[in-house]
């Protein structure tokens, strides 16, 4: 199986952009533990700040993996476009987001993709991503 991980704007200084609500570690770091802990899943990991850049990413790669996991950052709050990118293509997405968002500022409890995901994690930090990608693993259409 092939799973694609997106990470939205803001996520490549994970570890360095404020730790006491993200933690210490780099998404990159990270991403080794994942990649050892599900050998036979094909991790396809993507990063940008840009919106159209994540948008050509779902497009070009979601309808051939299994399943993709996305944290949008901050536009999860504002991007109609990326719900739609989302809507387009065939596999199925896992919303992510390491904080607990529910527990923050008002414009963070609304997103407009996670009635395109089949499901959501928040606030478990970077294990979200590891549980998401569990969930892809067994999912089947
Ligand atoms: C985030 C939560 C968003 O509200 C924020 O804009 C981010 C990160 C998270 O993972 O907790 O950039 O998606």
């Amino acid at each position: 199986k092939s799973i694609l991980i997106i990470n939205g704007p803001n996520l490549n200084l994970l570890g360095k952009r404020e730790p006491t609500i993200y933690g210490n570690r780099s998404f990159v770091d990270y991403l080794k533990t994942i990649e050892a802990m599900f050998p036979e899943v094909q991790l396809r990991y993507f990063q940008s700040n840009h919106e159209g850049e994540l948008i050509d990413k779902i497009h070009e790669l979601g309808f051939e993996v299994d399943g993709i996991v996305i944290n949008a950052g901050a536009y999860t709050h504002t991007s109609i476009a990326i719900a739609d990118a989302l809507s387009a293509v065939t596999a199925p997405a896992v919303e992510v987001h390491i904080s607990n968002v529910h527990a923050r500022e008002s414009f963070r409890h609304h997103s407009y993709l996670s009635a395109k995901c089949k499901g959501v994690v928040v606030g478990l930090g970077l294990m979200g991503y590891e549980m998401a990608v569990r969930y892809l693993m067994m999912y089947e259409k």
